[in-house]
Formats: C-alpha cells, structure tokens, sequence
C-alpha cells in the first residue's frame, strides 16, 4: 500500500483558507480516499507541524491558539479518518532526533539555496542593510526549517508528499538529504519521496487577483469564519475591472470569482453563469452570491464538524493520543535503523527503541 505524509505549520492565527484547501488538504483527502484516488487506499500521515511555528511565533499564548485552531481547521476537513494518522509533530521526540543525526550530512550551501532564507536575506524592506546584519535577525531555526521537514519525511518511508507548490523545492531538499544519508552510510534506510502538486492548483491567486492567496497578505477566503466575513471576503473577490455596469460584457479570464467558481460550483450553472457574464446578462453581485452559497455547500458538512469539535475536546485529544502512538511506532523503527546505520549502537548500548 502506498503511503502519503503531509503537514502544516501552525501559523499566521492557525486558521486555513480555501488556499490551503485547494492546494494541499484536499489532495491529501482525495488520496485518502478509496472512492476518489482511482480505488486506491493510500496509507496516510498528516502532521501538525508545531515545532516549525517556533521559527516565527514566539509568544506562548499565541503558539497555544494556533495549534488548537488547526487541529480543529484539519479534523473538521478531514472528517473520517479511518486510514489517516493524525498527530502533533511535538508529540513525536524522534523528528528532533533525525533532525540532528540529518544536521551531519547536509552541506551548508545546500541550505542557503533554500528559498525561504534566501527571501529573509533579500527582504526589500530593508534593502541598504549589509548582510551581517540581516543574518543576526534571522534565527538558525529558519534556516535549518527544510532539515525539520526532511526528517518530518523520511521518518515516514511516504510514497508521495502533496503540498503547494511553494514547498516543491523543501521536498527536492529532503530527496537530496536522504539520498546523502544513504550513500554516506551505504544503507537503504530512506526512501526518496516524490511531491504531489498538481498543476491547476499548485497556486491559487488570493481575492486581489494579484498574488498568491495567503494569510499574511489578507487577500485570502476562510473556510471557518462566520457567514458574515465569509461573505464580505467574497463581495471584495477580484472579478474584471474593465466592466462598469451589469449589461456590459465581461471577461472569465483572471476573474477570481469564476476561477473559484470553477473549483466549487457546480459544472453545468459555472458554464452557464459564464456564457451570460460575458455576454453581459449577470451582475457581478449575482455570480458572487452564487460563489458564497456554493462555499457554504462545499463546507456545510466541515463547519459542522468544527462546531461539533470545537464542543467536543476529548473526541479531539482521543484522535491526537492515537494518533501520536501510531507516528511513534513507525518513526522508532526508521530511527531504530539510522542508528544502527551510523554506528550508535554497539555492546554498550542499553537505548533501543521498541
Ligand atoms: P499561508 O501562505 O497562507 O501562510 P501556509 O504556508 O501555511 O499558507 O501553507 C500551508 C499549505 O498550503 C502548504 O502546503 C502550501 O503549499 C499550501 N498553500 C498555501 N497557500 C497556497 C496557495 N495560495 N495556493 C496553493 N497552495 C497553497
Ligand atoms: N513546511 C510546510 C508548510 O509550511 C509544513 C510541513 C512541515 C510539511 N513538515 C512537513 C509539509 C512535511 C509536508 C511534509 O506548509
């Protein structure tokens, strides 16, 4: 059976966009899956990423809501979890443990090639400051954050990874760490995994029309905000500046609005609603409305969910406890074989992992 691993750091306020969605969570879901991953049940590990949070997120309180509110942001997409693996990164030792043992194989210069470092030492913000300077400002977890992720990866053997493609490059790093590690050692132990990103959502443009959804840029719409905000989000989506009035023709191409609608309304209204925008025979308010009811649709079953969660701490902690046992025992065995693959067992070992 094939396995996939997947993960999301906790942070910006923890919450997830349809971004997200399009771009990572519904993957993994699909290959979840039997029914829509072509009858094939996949094997599936999805993390939260918690001690990749600390590179920026250093106020307690802030960490604590963060990670409550992806857990439940997840578990309420995820719905039931009959083959997925669910748990808290920190809630497995052993990802620092490879972490570590990783640290020893990697080359230096392969983790300044790492784009998210790379745009910390060229933030245009402060383009007249030296580089010295700027690297005192930038924590070492930063930049060690793509080895994290590679032994988040390799400790599971996954077959596919599916993420957004903003995180292509962090996969081809771990593909290179554990290739490393086995030559280095002339072991087997990893396997090399392959990402997932299909194309027509490996970037999903945020509501500006301009950039890349994301949170931190606020062009994003929530999955689990209020109708209210929900609404509002779409109402300000990007359609086409071109057209001033209802009657006057307009344009599909980079309207944000038919570009979701193509994700989550349904095909034959999407098709019709296109031939009259262009036309000139639909308000853009109407296609938005449409666009919000189909959201709400596409969420209903997961915003109930949430609520149902949200009530329900102990369902939440039984999935977390279950899950953290599982990741537990697969990653003791991976590191039970990195250790013997690097010599750290011997006569007078009494650690083992069981
Ligand atoms: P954000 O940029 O909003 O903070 P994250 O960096 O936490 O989002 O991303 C979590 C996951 O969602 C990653 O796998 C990432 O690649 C994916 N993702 C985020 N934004 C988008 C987007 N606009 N289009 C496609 N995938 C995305
Ligand atoms: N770096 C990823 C992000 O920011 C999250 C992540 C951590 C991850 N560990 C992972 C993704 C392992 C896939 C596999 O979204």
């Amino acid at each position: 059976m094939k396995r996939i691993l997947s993960g999301i750091t906790p942070s910006g306020d923890g919450s997830l966009h349809i971004g997200n969605y399009l771009g990572a969570v519904r993957q993994f879901i699909e290959l979840a899956n039997p029914s829509t991953s072509s009858g094939q049940a996949h094997e599936c590990f999805l993390m939260v990423a918690d001690l990749h949070a600390l590179t920026t997120i250093q106020n307690k309180e802030q960490l604590q809501r963060n990670i409550e509110a992806l857990i439940l942001n997840e578990l309420a997409l995820l719905g039931d979890l009959q083959n997925i693996t669910f748990f808290r990164q920190s809630d497995v030792p052993m990802h620092s443990e490879l972490q570590t043992i990783l640290n020893n194989v990697t080359p230096l210069g392969l983790l300044k090639r790492a784009h998210a470092y790379k745009d910390k030492l060229q933030n245009p913000s402060t383009p007249l400051r030296a580089r010295d300077e700027i690297e005192e400002d930038i924590n070492v977890g930063l930049f060690n954050y793509p080895m994290l992720m590679a032994a988040d990866i390799l400790l599971y053997k996954p077959n596919l990874v599916p993420v957004g493609k903003d995180q292509k490059q962090h996969i081809e790093m771990t593909r290179d760490i554990g290739d490393r590690f086995n030559r280095t050692y002339k072991t087997n132990t990893f396997k090399l995994p392959e990402p997932y990103i299909p194309e027509e959502v490996a970037v999903i443009v945020g509501t500006d029309g301009k950039r890349k959804m994301s949170k931190s840029l606020g062009n994003i719409i929530s999955i689990f905000d209020d109708e209210t905000v929900i609404k509002k989000q779409v109402m300000g989506t990007y359609t086409d500046p071109t057209r001033v009035h209802a009657n006057d023709p307009g344009h599909i191409e980079g309207n944000m609005v038919f570009t979701y609608l193509d994700f989550f309304g349904e095909k034959e209204k999407v098709a019709e609603l296109k031939k009259q925008y262009r036309e000139g025979k639909v308000s853009d308010i109407e296609v938005k409305n449409y666009l919000f009811e189909s959201l709400i649709k596409t969420f209903g079953s997961a915003r109930e969910r949430y609520g149902d969660l949200k009530a329900h701490p102990e369902k939440v902690k039984h999935v977390l406890e279950k899950g953290a046992a599982k990741a537990r025992e697969v990653s003791s065995a991976t590191m039970r074989e990195v250790r013997d693959a690097i010599g750290l067992t011997n006569h007078y070992s009494f650690f083992r992992y069981s």
